[in-house]
Formats: structure tokens, C-alpha cells, sequence
């Protein structure tokens, strides 16, 4: 299986950061955000990974290259700890640029090659999940069952208004309908889609089947989706862990905090701010 992260976008929230840095490249802690999605496809036995990119991303290329000089003086040095944190992943990186902003279907058929005939975890940097079995082994898992297209998804209690939702079939797995952001009310169920996808080859046949027949504006991967939705293809896995949306200002602050929080060196500042700062007292 082969993963795919998709950091084309302008990442319009974080401006003016993104003016010059990619989102994607947004520390949380010390590590850019994106460093976490190739480390769970890498935990998932995913090896073959594809980051589509534009030509504002060029820092993500020399992130995941290797740093040969810095390796050189923490060779001489000794400091093995040091060399560890510059490692590049056990994964083969393959960057593909997108070369206009058409919008995610677009962005996805530019990996069509890359995808082949083998199904492919697709990832929005965005989306960070907390948890014992990574997010792309749960999509694996469940399409090994099933040989479906499978969506992550949560159960979301209050308002799903700005989420795919997914209309569940009786058997507890299978997807029947989908609705991308129904008014409230309107909504066919609470169970959200999260952003994260395992998709067959099939997927990318019918993405360039539907781009064949777009007109003009951005084309988005709904076209492929409701139509493997239709045939009966398609099946949803509830995301066992948390999920972090790191896409908004107030999730990517969660995300710094819960990182401090597991750091023993960095949780006792933590703990002094909600002491001080914010009068909080266990
Ligand atoms: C996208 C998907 C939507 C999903 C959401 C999760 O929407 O289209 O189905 O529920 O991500 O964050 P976006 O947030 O990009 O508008």
C-alpha cells in the first residue's frame, strides 16, 4: 500500500505565516506537523509515499532530503542523539507538484500514476491522529476486510455542519450516502468523515473519467466518491484514537499543548502557566 499527503494549499488560515512557510511546516513542538502523517504511514508499513506540493513548498523537498553537513559534525562530535533527529524517514518521498490551484480532485489526479493498481491512504497534513493503532493500518485493516474505498470517520455529537456525512448502511461498515456539508438538521447521521481516505485504483479511474467531463473551476474528488458510493463500494471505519485538526489556530494550539504535555521537559512549563496564567490548581 502507498500513501499520498496532499500540502498543495495556500493555507490561508495561518496567514500571514504562510505567506513564506508552508503549513505544513508548522512546528508542533519541534517537529514540523507534517512529519507526524509520514510517521504514521511509516508505523502503518507504508514505504512508498507521494507529497503532492506546489511551487511555494519547496522547503517540504529539502525537509525530507538528508542535512549531510549537519550529519558530519554530529558524526565528528559523537552525538548519535542529534544524528536520530535529523534522519530523514524510512520512507521512499516522491514530490509531485501541482502546478495550479484546481482544487482537490485535481491535486489527486496529478498521483494517479503514482497510485498505480494499489490502493493508497490519502492524508490532508491538517488531520493528526492520537492513538495505539495508527490511522492508516485502521483504513488498511478494514479495506483487507471489506476490498472497499474506506473513509475515517468520528462520531461528532453537536453540529456536523461542516463535514462530509456519512449515511451508514445497516451493516455497521458499508457506506450508503454521503452528504458533504448538509444544513443543520438535514444531516443523515452523525457519523463525519475526517478527511482521511484509503482509495482503490478505481478511485483514480473515475477521478479522470469526472475531469474529462469538467467545465471549469476547481474539481474536487466528490465526482469519484459518490460514484464508487452508488456502486456499492465504499466503506467507512470509526477512528479509534483522537484526531487533531491542526488546520485551524485554536486545534493546531491543542496540538502544541498535548506534545508539551507528554514531554517531561516541557510539561512543568505547562503546568506553571495554568498555575500562574490562567489560575488553574489541580
Ligand atoms: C474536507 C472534506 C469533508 C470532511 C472535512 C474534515 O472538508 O471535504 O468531507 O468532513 O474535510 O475536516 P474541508 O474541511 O476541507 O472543507
Amino acid at each position: 500500500m502507498k500513501g499520498i499527503i496532499v500540502a498543495a494549499g495556500y493555507g490561508t488560515r495561518f496567514l500571514p505565516v504562510t505567506k513564506t512557510i508552508p503549513k505544513e511546516m508548522l512546528p508542533v513542538g519541534t517537529r514540523p506537523s507534517i512529519a507526524f502523517i509520514v510517521d504514521e504511514f511509516v508505523a502503518s508499513g507504508i514505504t512508498e509515499i507521494a507529497i503532492i506540493t506546489s511551487r511555494r513548498k519547496k522547503m517540504l523537498d529539502d525537509y525530507f532530503d538528508r542535512e549531510i553537513e549537519l550529519e558530519e559534525i554530529f558524526r565528528r562530535e559523537g552525538r548519535p542523539d542529534k544524528l536520530a533527529l535529523i534522519a530523514p524517514p524510512k520512507a521512499v518521498i516522491t514530490f509531485i507538484r501541482q502546478t495550479e490551484m484546481r482544487g482537490t480532485g485535481h491535486a489527486l489526479l496529478q498521483v494517479k500514476g503514482f497510485a498505480g493498481d494499489e490502493p493508497c491512504v490519502v492524508a490532508y497534513p491538517d488531520d493528526l491522529h492520537v492513538g495505539t493503532t495508527p490511522l492508516a493500518a485502521q483504513l488498511a485493516a478494514v479495506h483487507a476486510r471489506t476490498g472497499k474505498t474506506v473513509m475515517a470517520t468520528i462520531h461528532e455529537s453537536g453540529d456536523v455542519s461542516r463535514y462530509g456525512v456519512v449515511d451508514p448502511a445497516a451493516d455497521g461498515v458499508s457506506v450508503k450516502g454521503f452528504v458533504e456539508k448538509p444544513a443543520p438538521g438535514s444531516e443523515p447521521s452523525h457519523e463525519v468523515s475526517i478527511g482521511r481516505y484509503l482509495y482503490t485504483p478505481e478511485f483514480f479511474a473515475l477521478l479522470a473519467e469526472g475531469w474529462a467531463k469538467h467545465v471549469q473551476g476547481e474539481y474536487f474528488h466528490t465526482y469519484a466518491l459518490d460514484h464508487l458510493i452508488a456502486a456499492g463500494k465504499v466503506a467507512y471505519c470509526r477512528t479509534e484514537g483522537e484526531r487533531l485538526d491542526t488546520g485551524e489556530p485554536g486545534g493546531y494550539l491543542e496540538a502544541i499543548l498535548r506534545n508539551a504535555a507528554a514531554d517531561p521537559a516541557l510539561r512543568p512549563v505547562l503546568e506553571r502557566f495554568a498555575r500562574e496564567q490562567l489560575g488553574l490548581h489541580r
